[in-house]
């Protein structure tokens, strides 16, 4: 149904159609017609949302500043996935994770050459030198946030700390292209041309999501993708950035037994980092880091 220029607009706000979105979507129209893929209105988020959004965010956030406070040589993964379950409980919230199509734990927990969805477990204890990835997904009030960071236990070597360090600087590099009326591709693409130049490669089966309403919405984010493809970004938009950069070749594979657990397939040791942004009106608000 197209909306009349005096019908109430679809975003809510309770104004006429033609005092607000008619020019936003007539400019979303053309880049469709222009043979580009365009978000739908449902995956915009209100302002509204985006509140809700960043309430759901203080307790993601809070789970992994405790992680970071606390994570050492000698905790096991399962140590940390009962902190993130004892903080989002407290704070009122509830774990994406568990229960996520079947997922066992609050969190997921990547050490070395798991590039993601590692599962907590008492077996797993962190030791000097590792590298890890702690994954926390958060709901409250309905609203979803999502974000994941590295942490190094004690040294390690100098190839493992420049992957790591190098993962959350190509999100700075990837952020720089985020702005409303380019395409995810520019994003994707920044990511992986950094990512190449340090000699890493770039996992293409996995990405990013947008997240907000659901746990993973539209669009489903590449870090390997062209300039000028993928999704236009446009304000309200909603979704993570999280590229999987592996030291070797950027092939996986799935644990066979648990079904969830990613490897590197050359064993060579992966770094994820994950932020949740909102596209705005000039560039982008950061909402979980
Ligand atoms: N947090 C992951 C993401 O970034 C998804 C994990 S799904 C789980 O999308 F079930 F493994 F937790
Ligand atoms: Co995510």
């Amino acid at each position: 149904m197209r909306l009349g220029r005096n019908d109430a607009c679809w975003c809510g706000s309770g104004k006429k159609y033609k005092n607000c979105h008619i020019n936003f979507d007539q400019k979303i129209e053309a880049f469709r017609d222009a043979g580009h893929i365009v978000p739908d209105h449902s995956i915009l988020k209100s302002p509204e949302d985006i509140q809700g959004i960043k309430e759901s965010a203080k307790i993601n956030i809070a789970c992994l500043d405790y992680v970071a406070e606390h994570i050492k040589a000698g905790v096991s993964t399962l140590d940390i996935d009962n902190w993130v379950a004892k903080i989002t409980a407290d704070m009122g919230g509830v774990s994406a994770c568990l229960n996520y199509e079947g997922f066992p734990k609050n969190c997921c927990t990547s050490i070395n050459d798991q590039v993601c969805h590692g599962i907590p477990s008492a077996d797993d204890i962190l030791k000097e030198g590792d590298i890890v990835n702690v994954d926390c997904s958060t709901i409250l009030n309905g609203y979803f946030s999502d974000s994941s960071r590295m942490f190094i236990i004690g040294e390690t070597t100098p190839e493992k700390k420049k992957l790591v360090e190098d993962v959350k600087k190509s999100i700075e590099i990837g952020l720089k292209e985020v702005k409303p009326w380019k395409f995810l591709g520019d994003m994707g693409n920044a990511i992986n041309q950094f990512c190449m130049s340090q000699g890493y490669s770039v996992v293409r089966e996995i990405g990013g999501h947008g997240c907000g309403k659901e746990f993973h919405e539209e669009p489903w984010v590449s870090f390997v993708s062209k300039p000028n493809t993928e999704m236009l970004m446009v304000p309200g938009m909603c979704f993570t950035i999280e590229p999987m950069v592996n030291l070797g070749n950027p092939d996986i594979y799935e644990d066979e037994d648990n079904g969830w657990t990613i490897y590197t397939e050359d064993g060579s040791p992966s770094a994820q980092w994950e932020i949740q942004l909102v596209v705005t009106e000039d560039g982008y608000e950061i909402i979980t880091y």
